[in-house]
C-alpha cells in the first residue's frame, strides 16, 4: 500500500514512525516532512496546505491512502478533494472539521448533544459580547471563533480585561478574520488533560489520555506555546474516568455529528478540564474539540501503541472500526520538546544541532523531529520554533523522564532550550 502523511512536524514524524512498521505498508511519503521524517519516509516538497498540489501528487504517484496531520488542510477540504478523486484518506471532511475550525459551532454541537462544557455565548457584535461579560462577571474566557494557530484564547481575570480582549479580537482583529465572531465562556478551574479517540463516522474507539505542558518555562510559567512536553498515561485520567469521557463526551459527539449530516471520521481530540465534584469525585468537562492528533501528544501515544496504526486508520476511513481493538503498552511515555531560544516569540533559524545519534542510543528513546532540515553537507539545522521531541518509553513516568533528559543532555544545540520539569504533575501524584 502506498501511503502519504501530510504535515512536517513532530506529530507527523511520530505518525510516519508508527506507519513505517506496518506490514501493510509498501511505500511511505510525507509532505513536506523534515530531516527526521526523511529517515522513515520519502519527503515530497509540497506544503501541508497546498490542497491542489497534494491531490495532484497522489494522482501522479498512485497513492492509496492519505493520513492528514494538521488542522489547516482538513478545514480547507483536503479530505473532500481526495475522496472526490477516489483516494482514501484518514481525517474529517471540511464540514466535519468545523468542530475544530469554529469554536462557536463546536460549542453548539456540545450543547445539543448534552456534553458537559462551560456555559457560553456566541457573538458577532462587540457590544453584545461586553454586555454578556458584565452579566457573567470575571474570571471569564474570550475565544476567537476561527483557527488562530492556538493563540486565540484569552483568559481574563477582570471584566475590564475581558472588554479589552473583545476590542482586540473583534475590533482590532488581532487574529484576523478568526475574530469576526467570538465565544465568551465561563472560566473552569481544574486540571487539564487530553483524551483521544478515533471515529469512523458512526462509532469511536478510545485511544489513551495524555497531559501536556503549554507554558514555555519550568513551573508552568511564561507564555503559552503549542506544547513544551507531554506524557501518557495521565494519572488524573483513571480508567473509570476515561470510560466516562467516552460515554459522556465522545460517543454523543459522534452521534451528533452524524445527525447533523457531518459524520466525523478521524481523530477526536477532547481538551478536558477535570473539576472536583461532589464527594471528591472528579467531573470531566470539554474545553474544546480538535479534529486531529495533538502535537506533542501524538509522540507519546505512538510510543505506547502496540497495534498496527495503519490498519486502524484504514479501518476508520472505511467505516470498519468494529473490527478494531487497539493494544497499548502499559508503561509510560514522556516527550520533552526542545525549542529555539526565543520561542514562542521570534527565534533564529538555521542553527546547527549535534549529538542526535548519541541521544537516539539511550534506551527506548526516539528523537522525533519537529522543525529540522538537512543541509547539503549533511548537518542537521533547526528550522522552526519547536524543533525536537525527545521521547522516552519506560516502566514509570519517573524512569521515562530520566531517560528523556539523559538523551536531551547528549544533544548539543546551544541555541535551543527545553523545560526541565516535564511530567512534574504526574510524578507529584506518585
Ligand atoms: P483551547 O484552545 O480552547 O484549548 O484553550 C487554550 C487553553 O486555554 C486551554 O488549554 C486552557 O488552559 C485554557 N482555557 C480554555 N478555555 C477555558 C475555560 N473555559 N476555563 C479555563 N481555562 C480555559
Ligand atoms: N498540544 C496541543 C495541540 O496539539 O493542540
Amino acid at each position: 500500500m502506498k501511503v502519504l502523511v501530510v504535515g512536517g512536524g513532530g506529530r507527523e514524524h511520530a505518525l510516519c514512525w508508527a506507519i513505517s512498521r506496518s506490514p501493510l505498508l509498501g511505500r511511505l511519503w510525507c509532505a513536506p516532512g523534515n530531516a527526521g521524517i526523511a529517515e522513515v519516509a520519502d519527503c515530497a516538497p509540497i506544503a501541508a496546505d497546498d490542497v491542489d498540489g497534494l491531490v495532484r501528487f497522489c494522482g501522479e504517484q498512485g497513492v492509496d491512502f492519505v493520513v492528514v496531520g494538521p488542522e489547516q488542510p482538513l478545514v480547507l477540504g483536503l479530505v473532500d478533494r481526495l475522496q472526490a478523486a477516489g483516494i482514501r484518506a484518514f481525517g474529517p471532511t471540511a464540514k466535519a472539521a468545523e468542530l475544530e475550525g469554529s469554536k462557536g459551532f463546536m460549542k453548539d454541537v456540545l450543547d445539543k448533544c448534552g456534553v458537559p462544557t462551560a456555559a457560553y455565548g456566541r457573538f458577532t457584535d462587540p457590544e453584545a459580547a461586553k454586555a454578556f461579560i458584565r452579566k457573567m462577571g470575571a474570571p471569564i474566557v474570550v475565544k476567537a471563533d476561527g483557527l488562530a494557530a492556538g493563540k486565540g484564547v484569552l483568559i481574563c481575570m477582570s471584566v475590564e480585561e475581558a472588554e479589552i480582549a473583545i476590542n482586540q479580537v473583534m475590533v482590532e482583529k488581532a487574529f484576523g478574520d478568526a475574530g469576526t465572531e467570538v465565544v465568551v465562556e465561563e472560566f473552569l478551574d481544574g486540571e487539564e488533560a487530553s483524551f483521544f479517540a478515533i471515529s469512523d463516522g458512526t462509532r469511536a474507539v478510545a485511544l489513551v489520555g495524555a497531559q501536556d505542558h503549554k507554558r514555555a518555562f519550568d513551573g508552568d510559567q511564561g507564555p503559552n506555546t503549542g506544547g513544551m512536553g507531554t506524557y501518557s498515561p495521565a494519572p488524573v485520567l483513571t480508567p473509570e474516568l476515561e470510560a466516562e469521557v467516552m460515554r459522556t463526551c465522545i460517543d454523543p459527539v459522534v452521534r451528533g455529528m452524524a445527525a447533523e449530516g457531518r459524520p466525523f471520521t478521524g481523530v477526536l481530540f477532547a481538551g478536558l478540564m477535570i473539576l472536583p465534584g461532589p464527594e471528591g469525585r472528579p467531573v470531566p468537562k470539554v474545553l474544546e474539540f480538535n479534529a486531529r492528533f495533538g502535537d506533542p501528544e501524538c509522540q507519546v501515544l505512538m510510543k505506547r501503541l502496540k497495534s498496527d496504526l495503519l490498519a486502524a486508520l484504514l479501518a476508520a476511513s472505511e467505516g470498519r472500526l468494529d473490527e478494531v481493538e487497539l493494544e497499548w503498552h502499559e508503561d509510560a511515555a514522556l516527550c520533552v520538546v526542545m525549542a529555539a531560544d526565543g520561542y514562542p516569540g521570534s527565534y533564529r533559524k538555521g542553527t546547527e544541532i549535534r549529538g542526535l545519534e548519541a541521544a537516539a542510543q539511550v534506551e527506548e528513546v526516539t528523537v522525533f523531529h519537529a522543525g529540522t532540515a538537512r543541509a547539503e553537507d549533511g548537518r542537521i539545522l533547526a528550522t522552526g520554533g519547536r524543533v525536537l521531541g525527545v521521547t522516552a518509553h519506560a516502566r514509570t513516568i519517573i524512569d521515562a523522564q530520566r531517560q528523556a533528559y539523559t538523551a536531551v543532555d547528549l544533544i548539543d544545540w546551544p541555541e535551543g532550550f527545553c523545560r526541565r520539569d516535564i511530567g512534574w504533575r504526574a510524578i507529584e501524584r506518585g
